[in-house]
């Protein structure tokens, strides 16, 4: 059996994958993507977001975002839709004015109306707001915070919540630890982790690692630094299943020939459980054996 499976029969309701809308033309990629012994749900990686889908006031296109959606319905795979309100890949016309409270109000439940309305039924979660923190703890300075305070949050929140009373929705942040985005290495214990998602299932909410990847900081990796890498995943993926509430696991994409690493921390990389041939990495087995021995 594979990741999905094995996740499904250790209790969790899926082990899934970002997939980029870009590399939809790779057969490789997408039959592994494809296959639902490994992944039984899908995160569109850039399409739902605000600058593609409303990239002018009011003018809605979901070519891009469909893509993914529409492989998860050919394949029965769960859908995880990303993201709604997010400081980043905003279109200038919502980020680069000024704003009172009342019209941007207004944009965002425009903007959660259309698009939550234009995916009802098909999104199992939905991250409704992403990243509001900043990486000290506090409010991240954006739009929405500086023009609106904390109230765009339950603004967002509800909007989603009347354009799809069926969708769960989600708030997802990193640093906290729930999104993980991690270096090999530094990543904290199986514990440490579940310690942290206790806190949240205690507040009645499930917790979901919605963005797995972990890289190394020095590149090519050694044989030493991919068993690290290993052991590292198994304490993310573990946590999850010590946790009650803690309902799946998305990695951000499964092959190092598609990352956004490199781009964004140039010289890092390989964080993901395939190499750039496709081929299993160590990271593999070791997620592998710890849903096997759950
Ligand atoms: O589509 C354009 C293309 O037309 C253009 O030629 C090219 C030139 O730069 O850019 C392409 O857009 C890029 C897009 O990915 C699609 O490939 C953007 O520049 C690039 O910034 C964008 O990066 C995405 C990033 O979010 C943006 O912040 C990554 O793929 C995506 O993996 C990443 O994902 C985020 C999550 O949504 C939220 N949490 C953090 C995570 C990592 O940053």
């Amino acid at each position: 059996a594979q990741l999905n499976s094995l996740a499904r029969a250790a209790g969790l309701e899926y082990f899934g994958t970002a997939l980029g809308e870009g590399q939809t033309g790779d057969s490789q990629y997408m039959s592994i993507a494809s296959d639902t012994d490994e992944f039984g749900q899908l995160t569109p990686e850039n399409g739902q977001k605000w600058d593609s889908v409303e990239p002018n006031q009011g003018q809605f296109n979901y070519d891009n975002g469909d893509i993914v959606p529409n492989v998860a319905a050919r394949n029965g795979q769960i859908l995880r839709c990303h993201t709604l309100t997010w400081h980043s890949q905003l279109p200038s016309w919502v980020s680069s004015r000024s704003w009172s409270r009342e019209e941007l109000q207004s944009v965002i439940e425009v903007h959660i109306a259309n698009v939550v309305g234009h995916y009802k039924g098909k999104c199992y979660h939905w991250d409704v707001v992403n990243e509001a923190a900043d990486d000290s703890g506090g409010w991240r300075s954006s739009v929405f915070y500086n023009t609106l305070g904390t109230d765009f949050l339950p603004i967002s929140f509800n909007a989603a919540k009347a354009a799809d009373p069926d969708a769960g929705l989600w708030y997802n942040d990193y640093n906290l630890e729930m999104r993980g985005h991690l270096i090999v290495g530094t990543t904290p214990t199986r514990e440490q982790l579940a310690d942290t998602l206790r806190r949240f299932t205690a507040l009645g909410v499930d917790v979901a690692y919605t963005e797995l990847d972990i890289r190394h900081e020095s590149m090519p990796p050694s044989d030493q630094a991919l068993a690290t890498q290993g052991d590292d995943y198994a304490n993310v993926v573990g946590s999850c299943l010590d946790v009650g509430g803690c309902v799946g696991v998305t990695v951000w994409g499964y092959t190092d020939k598609y990352s956004w690493i490199p781009g964004t921390f140039p010289g890092t990389g390989a964080a993901l459980l395939w190499d750039e041939n496709f081929n299993k990495k160590p990271a593999y087995t070791s997620v592998s054996s710890v849903l096997a021995a759950a």
